[in-house]
């Protein structure tokens, strides 16, 4: 079955967010009426994962252009271009954002004559196509990985890659909700500092009835050690040319273990979460958050309040620590420039 709640709905002009930060207490939707207010989920993480602030940053690039008072096309397309650079501005690391946000500009762009409403109609109904296809994406993602699950797999997962990182489904948690019976337990990292896994991860798989058990970060390679794992499977917010994969910090940790330990380390993701403008990992951007989400947990100060503090969102895992990286376009295994390019651009 799954969570039964959307991510991301627009009703009456409204775009409608699952406040991410409630969960799993408590649900509530948050009304994002304009740009500003999907700037704000974005940022303050009321809605994350990689594909699902690219369709917010989709529904916020019509909320903006719906308050445009441009007269003519022209200007419409300048004002589309300029909210684009500000949502973009949100957050750093996720290709999906800058690849929804550069769909909904080319949309604009493409736009010759007709009325303003013809020109908002044209960016919503793009919108919603952004959130309909993500959905069908993430069930052929799944379809793809199932193949790699052997019946009885003991699973390992960080952060979350579920329908709520999603417009349904889920990346990681397609493969894992496709392989169904097959799966014996999924190991979930709790992921600190925001705890993504606990929180998320933990509750969409009750949801789905799979069998689940929560460990501390620091706990899997020692699990690793026991034989008590299959393989790893994570999701991605942005995957170079070669195939170097940025996800939730704390992903490269675990690629290097999984390595040690001989067990198969596989990334989930979207070809929307590709950028094929950088040629490595190290030219993808790490988001630094806040010293306060590490300093205090769920809201509770846990340290001295003023205690220096580094907090990366994200790290680099280099491709040779990955085994393969399922897509909606199959699964490329032991990736690399080659591969990936006759992969994405063979389609
Ligand atoms: O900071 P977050 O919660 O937005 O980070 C999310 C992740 O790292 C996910 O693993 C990634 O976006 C893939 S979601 C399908």
């Amino acid at each position: 079955m799954g969570v039964s709640y959307d991510t991301i709905r627009f009703i009456d002009g409204v775009a409608e967010i699952l406040d991410q930060r409630a969960l799993p207490g408590k649900i509530i939707y948050v009304k994002c009426r304009n740009a500003e207010d999907i700037f704000d989920a974005i940022s303050k993480m009321k809605i994350r994962g990689a594909p699902a602030i690219g369709i917010a940053g989709a529904f916020g690039v019509y909320l903006g252009a719906a308050a445009s008072k441009a007269r003519d096309f022209k200007g419409f397309k300048r004002e589309v271009k300029k909210i684009s650079a500000y949502l973009a501005s949100s957050r750093p690391t996720a290709r999906n954002l800058f690849w929804a946000l550069e769909r909904m500009e080319k949309t604009s762009r493409a736009l010759e004559s007709g009325s303003k409403k013809d020109a908002l109609a044209g960016l919503l109904a793009e919108a919603m196509k952004i959130l309909e296809e993500d959905k069908a994406i993430c069930r052929e993602i799944g379809e793809a990985g199932n193949g790699l699950i052997k019946k009885g797999a003991r699973i390992l997962t960080h952060c979350n890659a579920g329908s709520l990182a999603t417009g349904g489904y889920g990346t990681a948690l397609g493969v894992i909700a496709r392989a169904g019976n097959k799966i014996k337990m999924v190991y979930v990292d709790e992921t600190r500092p925001v705890l993504q896994g606990a929180r998320l991860t933990a509750w969409e798989l009750s949801a789905l009835g799979i069998p689940a058990t929560l460990i501390c970060d620091n706990a899997a390679a020692s699990l690793m050690s026991r034989g008590k794992i299959d393989a790893v499977i994570v999701g991605a917010d942005r995957i170079a040319a070669n195939g170097d994969t940025a996800n939730k910090i704390g992903t490269y940790s675990l690629a290097v273990s999984a390595k040690y330990h001989n067990i198969p380390f596989y990334i989930a993701a979207p070809v929307s979460t590709f950028d094929l403008s950088i040629s490595g990992g190290e030219y993808i951007p790490i988001e630094e958050r806040s010293a306060d989400e590490v300093r205090k947990v769920m809201g509770k100060l846990i340290t001295l309040k003023d205690m220096p503090v580094l907090n990366p969102a994200f790290d680099v895992t280099p491709r040779h620590l990955i085994g393969a990286i399922i897509t909606e376009y199959g699964v490329i295994e032991r990736p690399g420039t080659g591969k990936i390019k006759r992969m994405i651009e063979g389609k």
